[in-house]
């Protein structure tokens, strides 16, 4: 099968797309004909080793290839899997099965993968698994999100923040979405109901609080967020830059009075997914994709994330 092949840490360039053996389904796994797979930030900390922190500092890479958000058909099934057989039209988020998405074939366990909706296409199911749960987990179960909140996100316009805002919305939030001016149209147009130009303006400082801010791109000090925050507000933190993200967290509790910063810890679930593609089907939630490229492109692809600019996501159709 043909797979883009990551071998040490480095930028798009280490990226080479080769011929491996197809693998083979364990007893619990499923093996996956992939059509299509999508490209989240933690691929790109993976790649340049910036998650390298997150893996006890590791020399080489731990997975031979990226991508963990996977859509595609069931191929063959593992003797003790029950909930699928070959043929079955799937999707999830494999990074706990070892990555492996931009390849023809993967092998995941059938605890990741959930049942596609017809409705969806292979590409939009690609871009929905680890962006979308990591945006519903913030609002609604770190964030504790009710009717009528006013909630900011920020660094709205990537892969998370997109869903965020429609989930948000969902909820029947008041939305305001946070990121640069050039994606601002793109989160009005998804439902935003305030935008800010982050260069432009900083959040903190422009006098309106918030119930509830979902922080993509953390940086800023718990300082900062205590000025957003409306009293008994809550800021939840999904990624940014590891040192604001601690000392957040260590001063967060007396710093703050009663206002909270907390922090996401992703935990992929198909329950999760099961109810983001109710969402989708209802009409409330619609995948943001920027850009399409060919499994001989990842290296493009992974070079365009890096240009930034990206609005929602950036899927790779495998076959
Ligand atoms: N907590 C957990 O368990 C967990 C698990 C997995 C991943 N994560 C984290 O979750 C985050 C997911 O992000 P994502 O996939 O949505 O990334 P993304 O697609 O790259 O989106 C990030 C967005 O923020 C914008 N941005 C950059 N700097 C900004 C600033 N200073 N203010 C406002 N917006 C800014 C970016 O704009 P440009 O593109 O123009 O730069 C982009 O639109 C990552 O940080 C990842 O590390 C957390």
């Amino acid at each position: 099968m043909k797979a883009v092949v990551w071998t040490r840490y480095g930028s798009s360039d280490v990226l080479q797309q080769q011929d491996l053996e197809r693998p083979t389904p364990k007893d619990n796994e499923v093996l996956v004909k992939v059509h299509a797979a999508s490209i989240n930030s933690w691929d790109w900390e993976l790649l340049t080793g910036r998650a390298n922190f997150n893996l006890g500092g590791r020399l080489k890479p731990p997975y031979k290839i990226l991508g963990c958000d996977v859509a595609g058909t069931v191929e063959d099934v593992g003797r003790n899997v029950t909930r699928f057989r070959p043929g079955d039209e799937v999707f999830g988020d494999i990074s706990r099965d070892g990555w492996g998405g931009f390849a023809e074939f993967v092998c995941a366990r059938e605890t990741s993968l959930s049942l596609k909706m017809a409705s969806l296409s292979f590409e939009q199911a690609a871009a929905i698994p680890q962006a979308a749960t990591l945006a519903l987990q913030s609002l609604r179960d770190k964030g504790k999100i009710r009717p009528g909140q006013r909630v900011l996100i920020n660094g709205a316009g990537g892969g998370v923040g997109t869903f965020a805002v429609q989930i948000a919305k969902s909820f029947g939030a008041e939305v305001t979405g946070v990121d640069r001016a050039e994606k601002l149209d793109m989160l009005l147009s998804i439902g935003a109901d305030h935008v800010v130009d982050h260069i432009k303006e900083d959040f903190t400082r422009n006098g309106q609080e918030y119930d509830l801010i979902v922080d993509v791109q953390s940086h800023r000090s718990v300082f900062d967020y205590k000025r957003a925050l409306a009293p008994k507000g809550i800021c939840v933190l999904v990624g940014g830059s590891g040192g604001a993200i601690f000392k957040s967290l260590l001063l967060g509790s007396w710093a703050i009075g009663n206002r909270k910063v907390t922090l996401l810890l992703y935990k992929p679930d198909p329950l999760d997914l099961a109810l983001i593609s109710d969402l989708i089907e209802a009409g409330k939630v619609v995948p943001v994709i920027d850009r399409r490229y060919v499994l001989s492109e990842v290296a493009d692809a992974f070079r365009y994330y890096a240009e930034g600019n990206v609005k929602g996501k950036i899927v790779v159709t495998v076959q």
